[in-house]
């Protein structure tokens, strides 16, 4: 029978969404040299061609970092801030912390309002915003690790922010999301409105105040950031906005170069970060008690593997809440918390049926939002960099510092701003996380080297706030434990379990519907959430065939590019 003209054009229609949606999952890219992946196509760019002119993969990941902050002013950024793991072909690994501080006026109590109740301006406005720590990291970090100057690495950010980019679909849609959140603040709307609209997909961005900021940066290094013309630019908005940070808190902005945690896991090392984020120490931890338990043979996604992941992630994020902040500030028991003996206290407990109630296990918080951004880069000679870095929410605290061009973070708000007290992701934080002046709040950035015999099998970090952690678990467990291609691996529908709330939260598609039947009659809350649980930048190295694969997860939509 011939078919109608409609029917072939539904037909054409339907054809035309599977190869979108094939190729929206086959994004992987491999080389034998060099790769970056991070969540935008121009700046993975920036750092391919840093390294086909000489630099190594701390040139590369420096400068992918400066054009993330032009290219993708979401959450790439110099006005938040982060953390870097960066191990060196010579086996020599180190772990920066950059993450924000609070200023030096910050007090416990300051966002709660005469009734002790938590206002709003935690997360938006001046007041949100922690002491920026992005632009000293990565200035660190090319000084001791990178081959290259700071005005070679910066200077393609310079020419993105002067000459400009087209405004792609993901940007305007987090725009048109953001907008009733971005139009109360006119240095906001100087940026990304036109005629007061938005500026439309395809429209150039030219950012010439993120420029002469970068100049600034490029000309003098820390000091055109943290002294001079944009330090007053940055206490110049503070004032007009009610800001806390001052001239001296800039001023005394010092990244941290940190011991990285070190864990192993089935014969492979993991090399993560420390605090002041619990990323590493609560990625450890789950995996330590997990590895009690033979996965491979409990099966992918049974009721029984779920219960024993979410078991041990719950006994984590208890942990989290319990034990971590920044450790200049509170007393981490950090060599406990990551030994085998400590997981195996927790193992020997875990009900071989039953959930355990997340209110028998302890009673502290965690809170956070999963807007940040990860990139991985390696270069030819096998220097492995994992950056994840951060304005807290998307647009930060939304305040683009006038005349300099770029967002503020809103990091005051991953403190617990009152012990106890519910967040909007029904989260609450405990002691070891409460504001202080001059204190890190606590973090879940997660960026992770593993090695198999020292040699790289992964470089892997995730956005996704609380989810970071357990989306770049459920990764590293798909890989060595189920054995799955990266590829797959990384699209696997994934589930998550943060102990408060007292639910197992999961993707579409991730169980079959027996198996939520069964996770419900061991005593989980279940529920699928269009949410995503993480959303990682990936390296993979397949020792047998030498390739590289770079692998950007779907759900982020980010760019793999090689060389
Ligand atoms: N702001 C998200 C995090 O630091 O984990």
């Amino acid at each position: 029978m011939k078919r109608k003209p409609k029917y072939r054009f539904l037909l054409f229609l339907f054809f035309f969404f599977l190869l979108i949606h094939t190729l929206e999952l086959h994004s992987q890219v491999r080389s034998k040299h060099g790769m970056v992946v991070s969540a935008n196509r121009l700046a993975s760019d920036v750092g391919i061609e840093i390294m086909k002119k000489g630099g190594n993969a701390i040139d590369a990941a420096v400068a992918v970092g400066f054009a993330l902050a032009v290219v993708f002013p979401e959450a790439g950024n110099i006005g938040g801030g982060g953390y870097m793991i960066v191990r060196k072909a010579d086996g020599t690994c180190a772990a920066l912390d950059f993450r924000e501080k609070a200023p030096r006026s910050a007090l416990s109590d300051i966002f709660l309002d005469s009734a002790g109740n938590v206002t709003d301006r935690i997360t938006r406005g001046c007041m949100s915003a922690g002491v920026p720590g992005t632009v000293a990291g990565l200035i660190q970090a090319l000084d001791d690790y990178g081959t290259m100057k700071l005005k070679d690495v910066i200077e393609p950010a310079i020419i993105l922010a002067k000459n400009g980019f087209e405004i792609d679909e993901r940007l305007r849609s987090k725009l048109i999301e953001y907008e009733n959140d971005l139009r109360p603040f006119p240095s906001t709307v100087k940026l990304f409105f036109k005629n007061d609209s938005l500026y439309q997909e395809g429209d150039t961005l030219k950012q010439s105040d993120l420029a002469a900021t970068l100049i600034r940066i490029q000309s003098t290094g820390i000091d055109g950031f943290y002294k001079g013309e944009t330090a007053r630019l940055i206490t110049d908005e503070m004032r007009r906005g009610g800001g806390l940070i001052t001239e001296d808190d800039l001023a005394e902005y010092k990244p941290i170069i940190r011991k990285p945690l070190i864990g192993t896991y089935r014969g492979y090392d993991i090399i993560t970060m420390p605090p002041s984020s619990s990323g590493g120490l609560c990625l450890i931890e789950i995996m330590n008690i997990i590895e009690k338990f033979n996965l491979d043979s409990l099966g992918y996604h049974t009721s029984q593997s779920v219960h024993i992941i979410s078991e041990a992630m719950k006994c984590a994020y208890a942990d989290r809440a319990e034990y971590m902040g920044d450790p200049d500030y509170v007393a981490i028991p950090v060599d406990r918390l990551i030994s085998k003996e400590y997981a195996s206290l927790y193992s020997a407990k875990i009900d071989p049926y039953y959930s355990t109630p997340s209110e028998s296990i302890k009673a502290r918080v965690v809170r956070e939002h999963p807007n940040t951004t990860h990139y991985s880069v390696v270069d030819s000679s096998g220097n492995c960099v994992a950056v994840t870095y951060t304005l807290n929410d998307l647009f930060g605290s939304q305040v683009v510092v006038d005349g300099a061009g770029f967002f503020l973070n809103n990091e005051m708000d991953d403190f617990s701003s009152k012990p106890g007290v519910a967040n909007s992701y029904g989260l609450t934080g405990g002691y070891a996380n409460s504001i202080e002046p001059g204190k890190r709040p606590l973090s879940s950035m997660a960026p992770t080297i593993i090695l198999k015999d020292g040699k790289p099998i992964l470089i892997l970090g995730a956005r996704g706030g609380s989810r970071i952690i357990t989306g770049v678990l459920q990764v590293i467990l798909n890989v060595l434990d189920y054995r799955m291609d990266i590829e797959n691996a990384v699209n696997a529908p994934r589930f998550h379990h943060q102990w408060i709330p007292d639910e197992l939260i999961y993707e579409k598609d991730c169980f079959n519907s027996d198996v939520v039947l069964n996770l419900q009659e061991r005593g989980y809350h279940t529920k699928e959430v269009i949410s995503k649980i993480g959303a990682l930048e990936i390296i993979y190295f397949d020792s047998d065939s030498g390739w590289i694969y770079g692998v950007p997860d779907f759900r982020e939509g980010g760019v793999a590019v090689g060389y």
